[in-house]
């Protein structure tokens, strides 16, 4: 599935509709160069999950952990890890990252997944593509099921 998002609200609500078909232990890994707007969707996602707090880009927190609230939500957080400055996955696994990505009372969001593949390796992701579109306020997202 793909479509192409005119402002940042659209590419926000295609999070939001998103997050409706997870479950908990999911790990969705967002692909794309810098601004194509994978923290903007996960803002989405993260208000479809029902996420009070605002989130911020984890790029020097190279981690963010958020509480879910919804009454009867079997999800209890959302793990939001950005790894443009993770040095190695020796990094992210010493800040514990581990406990969380695909733990069953959790979903699971990666900026930059690349910089992680035998973290990921034996784990099911859903892959979220995002690029720059034919204006400044385009981006392509391309969900693959791969
Ligand atoms: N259609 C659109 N969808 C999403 N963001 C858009 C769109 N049009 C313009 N923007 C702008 O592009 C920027 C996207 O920033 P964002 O932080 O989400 O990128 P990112 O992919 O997370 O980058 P990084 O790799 O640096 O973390 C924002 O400034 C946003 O306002
Ligand atoms: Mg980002």
């Amino acid at each position: 599935m793909r479509l192409t998002t005119k402002t940042e609200p659209e590419t926000k609500n295609f999070g939001k509709k998103i997050a409706s078909t997870l479950r908990g232990g999911d790990i969705v890994a967002l692909y794309g160069e810098l601004g194509t707007g994978k923290t903007v969707f996960t803002k989405g996602l993260a208000a479809g999950l029902g996420v009070k707090e605002e989130i911020t880009s984890p790029t020097f927190t190279l981690m963010n952990i958020y509480k879910i609230q919804s009454p009867g939500s079997k999800v209890q957080s959302l793990v939001h890890v950005d790894t443009y400055r993770l040095k190695n996955e020796a990094e992210l696994i010493g800040i514990g990252a581990e406990d969380y990505i695909g733990a069953p009372g959790t979903i699971t969001v990666i900026e930059w997944p690349e910089k992680i593949t035998s973290l990921l390796k034996l784990k099911t992701v859903i892959n979220i593509h995002f690029k720059h579109g034919q204006t400044p306020s385009e981006r392509s997202v391309e969900v693959r099921d791969n």
